[in-house]
């Protein structure tokens, strides 16, 4: 059965309504003090469950609501696979400056420690770091690279293209992305100072794209690291196409 939890902006249903699976209704309200109270009210003994979630936007909300089902569901011995479409706190992924919370293995360690199945994410930020972390269970991270590709090659096959990377941490992404499109791939080299959070890009690399040039992330939050990217890019007379499997759109 497939359990949406209210994060969800419809893909639970989609998936049930694909794979021909049950839906397992969840029942969530707010007690006066705005915590969150949960129910699964057909909840049956040893059932296996698709709980699937975004933890954005109200990360905090969207993380207690997992934990709540986790216990819930647990209960009742089932076995449960969640799939966190959009998994916060991923970019805090390790300590930068000494005593700093390591905010992605506080979330993984909180939602594996209930003995999933399997945890899934969609193209984590860093799914090594998400695998490290984990108490138990197995671990898939879908990454978009073929979808994106396909999607890009329909609107400008033809085209000479390069996939360009924003930072180190996405090189992985591109390259794949480059694979499934047959075109190169380059990595802008970003700096953050880690005490005011200011980013500097050196965007040389990205000197040799000629046509067509797809900026491949995870997320888009702000739009600040694209953008520098794209005007430079637009600058020198390339095409720009933003291919972003997280696009949060902050203000
Ligand atoms: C950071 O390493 C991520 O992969 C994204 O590049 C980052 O979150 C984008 O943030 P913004 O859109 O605010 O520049």
């Amino acid at each position: 059965m497939v359990a949406s939890l209210p994060g969800d902006p419809g893909i639970g249903a989609g998936l049930a309504s694909y794979l021909g699976l049950e839906i397992l209704p969840v029942f969530s309200r707010r007690f006066p003090d705005g915590e969150i109270y949960l129910r699964f009210p057909h909840v049956v003994e040893g059932g296996e469950i698709l709980l699937v979630q975004s933890m954005y936007p109200a990360q905090c909300d969207r993380l207690v609501e997992v934990l709540l089902a986790l216990e819930a569901l647990g209960r009742y011995g089932s076995r449960v696979h969640l799939l966190v479409t959009y998994l916060a706190y991923a970019r805090q992924d390790r300590e930068f400056l000494s005593g700093e919370a390591a905010s992605l293995r506080s979330i993984v360690r909180a939602v594996t420690a209930f003995g999933l199945e399997t945890l899934i994410t969609v193209d984590a930020h860093n799914p090594r770091a998400v695998r490290e972390a984990m108490s138990g269970g197995r671990y898939l991270n879908l990454v978009p690279g073929e979808v994106f590709a396909e999607a890009i090659s329909r609107k400008y096959g033809g085209r000479g293209v390069s996939v360009v990377a924003p930072d180190r941490g996405a090189a992985d992404r591109a390259r794949e992305l480059a694979k499934h499109l047959g075109g190169d791939y380059v990595v802008v080299n970003k700096v953050r100072d880690r005490v005011t959070g200011r980013v500097e890009h050196d965007l040389s690399p990205l000197d040799s794209v000629r046509d067509l040039a797809v900026v491949v992330d995870d997320i888009v939050s702000t739009g600040g690291t694209v953008a520098s990217i794209a005007s430079y890019l637009t600058g020198r007379g390339v095409e720009v196409v933003l291919a972003v499997s997280h696009a949060l759109l902050v203000g």
